[in-house]
């Protein structure tokens, strides 16, 4: 009998160390790990009595400021050809999903910006653009999650100057998305994708990943700047104080008419997540998109190549 069984057999019963971290501790080979204490994952679902389910990859897109109506038409006919070939488990609405231009601050002296502009009409063309196109090509029982972006905070900006028109106006309500299902984050709240943390995003300096990272402390993806970046923090003295923050690019046009030709960072893209429930383990992938194309797992998605 191998002299390392007591030691193995213990820190598998009282500790959630995997194979490899027991292997280390002990100094002896994984393979003798394997053989008296079983493998990592058996050992954790028996601990934690998890349903089979909880080792189930779970699949989620996650949609950066899709900024409807100034979407990006064939990025999102791009994504929406992905999604339907994924068949994702969830779908995460990142925030300013809706550009709200009639109610928003920025307009509020300049009438002809606002021209013809209707409330009720943005929500039911985006609703009919967006909502309603991804609902039809996934499957019913997808868990949806839309999260408020600083577009969609002009309505409660809006109310704070008009309050006879609250819960009038407001978006979840006029869209029955709680009705419908919809998980609502609030604004400046935050969604979890396993360990992985998802928000709007707060930061638009240069290196919004790295000052992210440093005041979240945890594993963060964020929308908001339209510009993709990732800062790593690794402590010096604990190898699992390892995070990561990740902006994603958007999916709204990059080179909007108010901003008048002006240089700017903006990248189209999105991200998709895939992560295990039972120990919140995950890997994101950023995808950029380049006039409306872009590649994955062997498939190319946007313009005709013929
Ligand atoms: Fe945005």
């Amino acid at each position: 009998m191998s002299h390392f069984k007591t030691e193995i057999m213990k820190l598998a019963e009282t500790t959630a160390l995997t194979n490899k971290d027991i292997a280390k501790v002990v100094g002896c080979s994984e393979k003798t790990v394997l053989k008296y204490a079983g493998s990592y994952i058996t050992r954790t679902k028996a601990k934690t009595n998890l349903d089979d389910s909880a080792w189930e990859i779970q699949k989620t897109v996650l949609l950066p400021d899709i900024h409807h109506p100034h979407t990006d038409e064939r990025s999102m006919e791009a994504v929406n050809r992905f999604i339907f070939d994924y068949e994702p488990d969830e779908l995460v609405y990142m925030g300013d999903q809706i550009s709200l231009d009639c109610i928003s601050f920025w307009n509020r002296n300049k009438p002809l910006l606002k021209e013809g502009q209707r409330l009720m009409r943005d929500y039911d063309d985006f609703n009919k653009d967006i909502l309603e196109v991804h609902e039809n090509i996934t499957r019913s029982d997808i868990r949806r999650t839309f999260m408020m972006g600083n577009h969609e905070e002009r309505i409660n900006t809006y109310v704070e100057k008009n309050p006879e028109l609250e819960d009038f106006i407001d978006i979840t309500r006029h869209l029955q998305l709680i009705e419908r299902g919809y998980k609502i984050i609030p604004y400046n709240e935050y969604h979890r994708v396993g360990k992985l943390y998802v928000i709007h995003g707060f930061y638009y300096n240069m290196y919004h990943s790295k000052k992210t990272v440093d005041n979240f402390e945890g594993n963060v993806v964020y929308a908001h700047v339209h510009n993709p970046q990732m800062y790593t923090k690794i402590s010096p003295v604990d190898r699992k104080g390892y995070h990561m923050a990740t902006s994603l690019p958007c999916l709204c046009n990059i080179k909007p008419d108010y901003h008048k030709n002006a240089p700017n960072h903006w990248v189209n893209g999105f991200g998709i997540v895939e992560h295990l429930p039972a120990t919140g383990f995950f890997n994101l992938y950023v995808i950029t998109i380049v006039e409306g194309s872009f590649m994955y797992n062997g498939t190319y998605y946007g313009k005709n190549l013929d």
